[in-house]
């Protein structure tokens, strides 16, 4: 069953923090952070839960596809961690908005929005599914290490929604999980069971940067190379690709190796940092709001993350 998206939303924290702000406890400045991954600036909650961003976005994505709560089959929402270790961002998320159906988290880190659609699509398979809301929300700031420079200033706090059902958009979708769990990780520690061996506490996250960076130009290359073989289709003819926010250079680097224009790969990288799995559904909201996708308009999308898991998908609008 393929499906289609009827309505988009979004959730990002009031409090904006600039490259320059983070330059006043931190050893960085603004031209490393914009010349190394094309961020300025990124939201971060203060007062905010991720439940407040996350439910912000559904209840637009609702309004947008004219749909009310109890007209949701399904909430999957994609997010490394909620407010809660249980329960679920999902089950919050229903019961801010006033929900009642089933609800559950699924957690392929950035890429979660690409897994998301795949676990959406074979729900509405089933005759009983009609409505799926996706809410992609990422609270990174409370995963980083506030004195580490080599991560905290990449990532941002946010959440962006859609509403999908029964439809013919999605023609290919792939997903991957490569199994490298070292090169991007929150340790979730051992708490404090006397039964443990070798007591782990919770950490921030740590990177190796530089493998990821190459693994990801890799992965997006091969993603968009086999979905337009598959297809039968070449890069010209993709209106538009959406590509996970983590940094401008990696986006740059394949619209390179693929020869196309600058304006077929939209960002929002300076305003947002990387929001993990919010980023694509974001930059799926703003592509709507102006008015720059279509009936018939081809979109590629397509993510990595931790794991390290990769996936990536073609619609063409409805
Ligand atoms: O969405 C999840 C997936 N994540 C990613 O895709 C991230 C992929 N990786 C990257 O985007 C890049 O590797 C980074 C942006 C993380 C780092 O860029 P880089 O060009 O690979 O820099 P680097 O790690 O090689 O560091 C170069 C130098 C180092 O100094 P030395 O050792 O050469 O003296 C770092 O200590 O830059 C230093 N550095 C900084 N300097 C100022 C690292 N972070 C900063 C900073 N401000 N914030």
């Amino acid at each position: 069953m393929s499906l289609k998206i009827i309505g988009t939303g979004k959730g990002i924290p009031e409090k904006r923090v600039t490259n320059h702000d983070l330059a006043g406890f931190l050893d960085t400045n603004d031209e490393w952070i914009v010349s190394r991954t094309g961020i300025k600036s990124r939201n971060v909650c203060s007062h905010e839960t991720l439940t407040d961003l996350a439910a912000a976005a559904a209840l637009q994505a609702l309004d947008k596809s004219g749909l009310r709560p109890e007209d949701i089959d399904l909430i999957i929402c994609s997010t490394i961690g909620g407010d809660y270790r249980t329960p679920s961002l999902a089950c919050c998320v229903s019961n801010s908005i006033g929900a009642s159906c089933p609800a559950f988290d699924v957690n392929a880190a950035c890429t979660g929005f690409i897994y998301a659609l795949e676990i959406a699509s074979g729900f509405l398979a089933d005759e009983k599914t009609d409505n799926i809301l996706i809410v992609c929300a990422e609270m990174m700031s409370k995963h980083m290490d506030w004195t580490d420079r080599n991560t905290c200033v990449l990532f941002g706090d946010g959440a962006a929604a859609c509403t999908v059902t029964k439809g013919n958009a999605l023609k290919y979708i792939d997903l991957s999980a490569s199994a490298d769990v070292s090169l991007l990780q929150v340790p979730s520690g051992t708490g404090n069971s006397p039964f443990v061996d070798e007591k782990k506490e919770y950490g921030f996250l740590n990177m190796q940067g530089q493998e990821v960076f190459k693994f990801a130009v890799n992965v997006v290359e091969s993603g968009v190379k086999q979905a337009l073989d598959k297809l039968n289709v070449s890069a010209e003819q993709i209106d538009l690709f959406l590509l996970h926010q983590a940094n401008k250079r990696i986006v740059d680097s394949v619209r390179r190796a693929l020869g196309q224009p600058e304006e077929k790969f939209p960002l929002n990288i300076a305003h947002y940092g990387n929001l993990s799995s919010a980023s694509i559904p974001l930059l799926l909201f703003e592509m709507l709001e102006e008015d720059k996708i279509k009936p018939g308009d081809t979109l590629f999308m397509s993510a990595f993350g931790a794991g390290l898991t990769a996936g990536s998908c073609v619609m063409v609008w409805e």
